[in-house]
């Protein structure tokens, strides 16, 4: 999670964009460009002044340095509120209401905190998951041959790496194959910061939380070998931290090949919540997606709460981006969530298991329902 509150401002005085130093400006000078808001015509900046004037203040931004299709870069400039154009293949039709409990819940029932306790203890054990840390790579190595131990309960479940140009730490995709080729997709991203690329950055609930949430739905999936209708997917984000790097890199090869995307729900920061309800996001999100998950969160789950996060916040604004369908669930309100994150104080400690817990369980509702899609 990536804080928001003072985007507007930032926005107000950002300057026009000053061109790059060269073409390549990038590769000879390090800069990176970055939007915080739809208004922003983006700032050339380097690394470091991510961290130290963006992610330390609780600025959040898009590193859109690497976005070159003109569709998308209309989308992250579309004020909120304007529903974009819609650039998945075909429009979704979302139930009025959850109608597969018999499949759902005895597949609920199996979810449980002990592994992922045991994986977010891993997790928090490097020194942190900074993207661009050689503890950020292993970390990802760790998490791929996890998932696919994990996996490797039904052999018809896909493990793949997808690495990015930029930086050494790959995002890590998990595939069950369903009936059709027709994507639904649950996403959280893995790394963490604390400022520097050597900071401590335990990274318990943001994001090592989530990874543990979706992670734990693919275990329980994997284990009954459930077989979707529609395909499923897992998404452990690379680079979220460097403004949504690896999401970004991930949509736009997916809109690149035409596939269909029914439905993407992140969710980042599933540990900490005073309130004791799921919050579903809604800003720069799809409102009918938001609208459907809610359902399923309160039918399964119990009340829910809504509040919003911002330009950026994470990493369902790359599936929006690139025209598809994305919602956004998290632990509480932007007020009430961990105020231990983007520090060393993020840690194991801190987390509320029953938090993790009712994530995934609604992550496992959430997969069966849409399966259906
Ligand atoms: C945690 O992940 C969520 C979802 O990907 C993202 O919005 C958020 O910014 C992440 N938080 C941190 C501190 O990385
Ligand atoms: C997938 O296709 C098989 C073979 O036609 C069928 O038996 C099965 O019910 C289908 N599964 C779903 C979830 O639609």
């Amino acid at each position: 999670m990536r804080f928001s509150t003072l985007c507007t401002v930032l926005a107000g005085s950002a300057s026009l964009a000053v061109a790059a130093p060269a073409a390549d400006g990038k590769l000879t000078t390090g800069l990176r460009l970055i939007k915080t808001s739809p208004e922003d015509p983006g700032t050339w900046v380097t690394e470091e002044d991510k961290m130290t004037k963006y992610i330390a203040k609780k600025l959040q931004f898009i590193d859109i340095t690497d976005i070159t299709d003109p569709e998308v870069l209309a989308i992250l400039s579309t004020p909120d509120g304007q529903e974009p154009e819609k650039l998945a293949v075909r429009a979704v039709t979302y139930p009025t209401s959850p109608t597969r409990q018999s499949t759902a819940n005895p597949l609920i029932s199996q979810v449980s905190t002990s592994s992922p306790q045991s994986w977010l203890t891993t997790l928090t054990g490097y020194n942190n998951r900074h993207y661009k840390s050689s503890t950020g790579t292993s970390s990802a190595t760790w998490l791929f041959n996890t998932v696919k131990s994990v996996a490797a309960a039904n052999s018809k479940i896909t493990v793949r790496q997808f690495t990015h140009s930029a930086f050494n730490q790959p995002s890590i995709i998990a595939t069950i194959p369903g009936n059709t080729t027709d994507l639904v997709i649950v996403g959280a991203h893995f790394d963490s910061t604390a400022g520097s690329s050597t900071a401590r950055s335990p990274g318990a609930d943001d994001n090592g939380s989530g990874t543990v949430t979706i992670l734990e739905a693919l275990r329980v999936l994997a284990n009954a070998k459930y077989a979707p209708k529609n395909t499923l997917e897992f998404h452990f984000y690379a680079g979220e931290e460097g403004g949504l790097l690896g999401s970004a890199a991930i949509f736009s090869n997916y809109k690149s090949a035409r596939k269909n995307v029914l439905a993407m729900l992140n969710q980042d920061m599933t540990g900490y919540s005073p309130n004791g309800k799921i919050t579903f996001y809604t800003d720069y999100v799809d409102s009918s997606l938001t609208t459907y998950a809610t359902k399923i969160a309160t039918s399964y789950i119990g009340a829910t709460a809504s509040d919003r996060c911002g330009y950026g916040c994470s990493d369902h604004a790359s599936a929006r981006s690139n025209g598809f369908p994305a919602a956004y669930a998290c632990e509480d309100k932007m007020a009430t969530s961990s105020p231990y994150i983007h520090t060393s104080n993020d840690a194991y400690s801190t987390i509320q298991w029953p938090a993790v817990l009712r994530h995934a369980k609604f992550t496992v509702a959430f997969l069966v329902e849409a399966s259906f899609l």
